[in-house]
Order: structure tokens, then sequence, then C-alpha cells
């Protein structure tokens, strides 16, 4: 039998913009327990919370001051673990995140750490007394002087988030607690915070200049003249995938671990492990940069199925807290936003949805200089209409404008007057409340699909195999679980094409819009997709 996470479907809730429940303009624990029920019924299986433990947020909880507590802005820790109940009783599971690789400059160790060379916690931080030649992943240097120490210390990220040391066993055997600590408490597993830059090489050899590389890509993350050989995915960095997996196998039921990996395939897949012995899933973020075309996709599948063949699984999400809305790339339009929540819940693939994704929510507009994204520090000198053109984030306040849950005062986020990021303004209506009064519309697209995928094995646990339909600009494929076969296609013009099928149909099972069909023949008006039973 598959495991729960192999079959599951995972939905992102930013807790800062997902429901105010104490009217402080700050999305918080008690709103999304709230929310359940909504979640539970759309037919999303995990949940996935971006950090909420004790922060001075200025990567709003990705710089985290206290493992084991919460932000009061968010609530209590019995606010935690009714939470992870709450969701239990209503039979889905429920995921935290965990940033190993840094903590906050505010953290007490780091406090510590950084009064002298030979304090208690001096060597939990990566020092040196020269720094070497590596960058951070966001481009900019690495290395920051701490005057106390006459000494530098290496931050993956932004200045204020210095990276641990793993190579010293109390800094390891601390974080693995850490982990224990939440499992105890019933957590499912957790999505790992840039999961390959934790160990760096012993040596500090200087990466690799490279007049080819100026640009980030997922081939070559950070950029900036610079291939980051020593500093991201390193052997021991698969190693210690692997190390924690047996922390989470200590636990019943099984755990899960996601991976926020990057760089290359080659790298990404080594932390499965060979034996399916390190991490369960890691996101292939560079689908989050699709083109909406048949031949993209139909590229990927392939490309995805090389990489990670059963017992694998591909993840598969278009939208973040990092990224620009998928929204974007469509040009706004409902029908191709429909299109690609079919493809992403019929694929084979885990596929985790953005909260707010479900109604089609857009990016905000919120220029940089008005940006409470501590990267628009780092990217102030960027001129605005440059930034409007980037396919890329570098104020990211614009994809976590609070959830959209009716036409009230803040869409229903909050009852504040001001909330910590303004509410969108909003097209048409994208929020929960219209659209569910709408048969026809996106969020009830969401909910068919996802409740097909889950009583369709071949959906959910099924071997995929992409077919040729006869035009290029419908991806086709055929979903198979022992003796279930189930076809899908997808018309990604906006034109009317015509689909031949051979084998004898038993069902059409689903349709974005009607369909006109014969015996062996569909006609796909544009942008639709249908699941046939064969
Ligand atoms: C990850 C998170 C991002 C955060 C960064 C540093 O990329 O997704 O939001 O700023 O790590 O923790």
């Amino acid at each position: 039998m598959a495991a729960w996470y192999q079959t599951t479907t995972i939905y992102q809730i930013y807790p800062r913009s997902y429901k105010d429940s104490n009217g402080d303009g700050i999305g918080d624990l008690q709103g999304i327990i709230q929310q359940l029920d909504y979640i539970r019924d759309m037919g999303f299986e995990t949940i996935w919370l971006s950090p909420f433990y004790t922060s001075p947020q200025v990567d709003v909880g990705y710089d985290i001051a206290d493992y084991r507590n919460i932000a009061p802005e968010y609530g209590t820790m019995a606010d935690a673990e009714q939470l992870i109940e709450e969701v239990h009783r209503r039979g889905m599971k429920i995921v935290f995140d965990m940033v190993m690789n840094h903590t906050s400059d505010q953290h007490p160790w780091f406090r510590e750490s950084c009064t002298s060379r030979d304090n208690p916690k001096a060597d939990w931080y990566i020092w040196r007394d020269q720094p070497n030649n590596w960058k951070s992943i966001l481009g900019p240097k690495g290395w920051h002087y701490c005057e106390a120490r006459n000494q530098y210390y290496y931050a993956s990220f932004l200045p204020f988030q210095p990276d641990l040391n793993y190579r010293n066993p109390e800094v390891k055997k601390e974080m693995f607690d850490t982990c224990r600590f939440w499992l105890q408490k019933g957590v499912d597993g957790f999505r790992l915070d840039i999961f390959n830059c934790i160990i760096k090489d012993k040596d500090f050899r200087d990466n690799p200049f490279s007049l080819l590389h100026p640009i980030p890509s997922e081939e070559y993350p950070g950029g900036n003249f610079q291939i980051r050989k020593y500093s991201l995915n390193q052997e021991e960095n698969f190693v210690l995938a692997q190390e924690l997996r047996q922390v989470v196998d200590e636990f019943q039921p099984d755990r899960m671990l996601l991976g926020e990996v990057f760089g290359g395939h080659e790298n990404v897949k080594q932390y499965l492990g060979k034996k399916q012995d390190g991490l369960h899933l890691v996101f292939l973020f560079d689908i989050l940069f699709f083109k909406f075309k048949a031949s993209y996709f139909r590229k990927k599948i392939a490309e995805f199925e090389h990489h990670y063949p059963a017992p694998n699984i591909p993840t598969i999400v278009f939208s973040n807290h990092d990224q620009l809305r998928s929204m974007r790339r469509i040009g706004n339009d409902m029908q191709k936003a429909k299109l690609l929540a079919m493809l992403q819940s019929t694929v084979r693939a885990v596929p985790t949805f953005y909260y707010g994704e479900e109604v089609g929510m857009t990016n905000g507009y919120i220029p940089i200089k008005e940006g409470v994204d501590a990267m628009c520090k780092t990217f102030g000198w960027v001129p605005q209409f440059i930034a409007d053109r980037l396919p890329v984030a570098i104020n990211r306040d614009v994809c976590r404008t609070p959830m959209q849950w009716n036409t009230q005062k803040n869409a229903g986020f909050s009852t504040a007057d001001k909330t910590w990021l303004p509410v969108n303004k909003e097209l048409d209506n994208r929020n929960v409340a219209q659209q569910l009064q709408q048969p026809d519309s996106l969020l009830h697209t969401y909910r068919s699909l996802l409740a097909i995928r889950k009583k369709e094995k071949a959906l959910h646990q099924g071997d995929i195999e992409i077919i040729n339909a006869g035009n290029d600009q419908i991806l086709a494929y055929v979903r198979t679980f022992e003796k279930e076969k189930l076809l899908v296609f997808l018309n990604f013009s906006a034109k009317k094409i015509t689909v031949q099928v051979k084998q004898p149909v038993q069902e059409l099972v689903f349709a974005l819009q009607n369909v006109e069909f014969s015996p062996h023949t569909y006609i796909l008006s544009g942008y639709n997709g249908i699941i046939l039973k064969i």
C-alpha cells in the first residue's frame, strides 16, 4: 500500500495572511482552526504551515529565535496543540516548517556566540577570521563582520540569518531533538527550509567564478558569476537527509520530510536516498516558471518521470510564498487556471497548492519602497519598472497578501482597520464566499478534481504514460492502477480540438466544460479538459 505522503495533496498556509481571529490585522493559529472545515471540505489532505515560532519576524518567521515556542501574535503552545488535534480529528495531516539552516541573529545562541571566541556557543555558527569568496544564495556577499570576535560569520540567505554549524555535534543533536519535540506533539512531518545549504565544504574552498552564470537558475542557484560548488548540495548534506530520516522513523504512524532543495535534478534527487532512505519528497521548483503550453508540460512530465520514477514521486507546485502567483503567468485567466488545477491534480505527483490559488488570487501591487519583505532592503536599488517585469519576486509581499474570504471588510480576513499587508484590490469574484455560490467557479473545479483524485486510485497511485493525441496543443496521458485506466486530455489552446479515442470508453468521469462526443470522438472547446475511464 502506498504511504499517505505519496498519495496526498498539500495546501500551504502562510499563517500571517490566512485568517485573523483577534482583530490585530495579523493571521493567527485560532484563525486557521476556524477554517479547518473549509479546508477539509475542499478536499485538501495535508496542511503545510509556514513558520509561526518565536521570531523577530524580519523574514516573517523564517528567522527563528526560539524553535520550541510560538510567536505571541500567532497564539500559544496550547493553540498549536489544538491545531494539530483539530486537523487530525478531521482526518487530515499537518506539516510544520523547519528552518534548520539558520536562526535569527536575535536567537540567544547567536547572541552568545557573538560575544567572544570561547563562550559555550562560540562554535555553534560558521565563523572565520577571513571570509572566502562564497556569496549568499540571493547573490550578494555571504560573510558578515562581528566586531566582538573580530571574525566573520556566514549567512546563506539574508545577513540577519546566521547559518548554524552542523559540524558541531551539539548543534545537530539540538536541532534533531527540536524535530523530535514537535513529532512528539503529533505533527506529521516537516517542510525543510533551504535544506541543501546546510553543510558546507569543510575546507572552505573558494567557489568557482563563472562568466556564464550571471543570473540564478534552477541548475545554478545564486548566479552572480559564481557556481555554488562548495556551499550547496555537498555529499554530506545528502547524508544529513538520511540521518534526519532516521529521526522521523523513530515515530509511528509514518511522518514525512519534504525538502526545499534546488540545484538541478542530479543533486536534488540525491536527497531522496538511493534506497528511499532520505527525504520522502523534494520540491521540483523549475515548474513554477512554466510556460502555458502542452509541449512544455509534456517535456516536464517526461523529465520528472525519468529522474523520479516510482517508488519516488515528483511534487508539482505553481505558486508559493516566495514567488509570483501563477495567475500572473496565465494572464489572470480563470479558464487557464482551471486547466492548470486539472493538470496538477491528475498528473503523477504530489500537488502542493498555495492558499488562495483555489479562488484565483492574483499578486498584489506593493512597490518595493513600501515593502515589508526583508528582501526589499537587499534589492531596494532595483528600479520599480524593472521589478514589475521580472519573472521572480524581489518584493515577496505581492504573493503574501491576505486570503480573500468574502466581500466584507478586508475580504473577511480581519476586522482590523489596518492589516499587516494590504488586502489585494481584486478582480471580479476572487473570494471563497462568492465562488461557493457559483457551481462553475474555480473553487468548485478544485473541489470536484480533488474529490475525483481521492476516489480514483489511478489518479493518486497510478503510473503515468504520455500519449500522442494527434495535436501538439493537447496534453494527454493515461493513468493506470492495476486494471483501472483513466485517460486525461487537456486542451492548452483557445481553439476547439477534436480527439479520437480508439478504446471503448466506460465513462466520462469529468469535464471542465461541456463536451460534444460520439463513441470515439470528443470535441474539446478551448482550455477544456476531460477525464475518461477506459
Ligand atoms: C526559504 C523560504 C523563504 C525564506 C528563506 C530563508 O527559501 O521559503 O521564505 O525567506 O528560505 O529562510
